[in-house]
């Protein structure tokens, strides 16, 4: 952690970058949501931490028989009933709700998110982009159409998309899966977009996510990096503040607000 007049240095220095910038851009990862009590993937109480990593076969095993899936999906609940149960009661927390002021303010024009518990939007962020989809949804496997995951009947398996028959999957992406195409592509434009790029909460080892903050980059753009912890991003990052996301996120609004950051 940073000494107080450090951090508040690292603040000033992230507002000031945010001030000047036309179009920022923000990669966001689990650390955002562990202060609403959602647990993290990596680290010492993380998920994966716990139950180790899924294998890479989900995708496989959802194509060759997508029925068998869904009832192995239904049958296995109980494996991540805590973080289900975690996500289901969690509520935005001020790191969210500053990100969602950014965006109000003129100041954050986009959200590339690998968080799937649609706590951005319940914050009132409109510009998001879920690369690893949102657990309140299902999609498309044939056409990419989404529908809400509780108006979907389970009573007949594999639920077919009533826009194209094709099957339909839970919308959070499983490891080996195919980011969505439409996803994809948006995450894409919004780096090649940005003039500043904010990378919150991410341990940035998943990819093609940790990928964006890189090529933007690598065109001249400012990294602002916020987590209390090293990354592989870290020795990129013009402006480095280590600490928890919902302490420096409503402190650079503040900062914005205040209009210091223009001196
Ligand atoms: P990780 O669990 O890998 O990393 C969480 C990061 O958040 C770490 O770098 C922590 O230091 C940081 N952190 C913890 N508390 C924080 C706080 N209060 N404020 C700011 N940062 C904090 O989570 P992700 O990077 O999101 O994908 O993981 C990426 C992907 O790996 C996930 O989307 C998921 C997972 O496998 C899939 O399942 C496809």
């Amino acid at each position: 952690m940073h000494q107080r007049d450090e951090l508040d240095r690292a603040i000033e220095a992230a507002a000031r970058e945010m001030a000047r910038a036309s179009h920022a851009v923000a990669l966001v990862g689990a650390g955002l949501s562990a202060e609403s009590g959602i647990p993290t993937f990596r680290g010492g109480e993380g998920l994966w931490t716990k139950l180790g990593e899924p294998t890479f076969d989900g995708w496989e095993l959802f194509n060759e028989d997508p029925a068998a899936w869904w009832q192995r999906a239904i049958d296995f609940k109980e494996e991540f009933a805590d973080f289900n149960r975690a996500i289901d009661e969690a509520r935005p927390n001020p790191g969210h709700l500053a990100m969602a002021d950014l965006e109000a303010m003129g100041r954050l024009a986009h959200v590339i998110t690998q968080n799937i518990d649609n706590l951005h939007q319940r914050a009132g962020s409109r510009h998001i982009t879920e690369i690893h989809g949102n657990r309140y949804l299902v999609r498309c496997m044939s056409c990419g159409s989404r529908d809400r995951l509780e108006s979907v009947r389970l009573d007949r398996l594999p639920p077919l998309c009533p826009e194209c028959g094709g099957f339909m999957k839970n919308d959070t992406v499983m490891f080996g899966e195919p980011i969505p195409e439409d996803a994809l592509r948006e995450c894409y434009r919004q780096t090649a977009l940005c003039d500043l790029f904010l990378v919150v909460g991410t341990s940035a080892v998943v990819y093609p996510a940790a990928e964006f903050p890189v090529m933007a980059c690598r065109r001249g753009v400012p990294l602002i990096e916020i987590n209390p912890e090293e990354t592989p991003l870290s020795g990129l990052a013009e402006v480095v503040i280590r600490a928890s996301a919902g302490e420096s996120l409503p402190a650079i609004v503040e900062r914005l607000k205040a209009g210091t950051s223009r001196s």
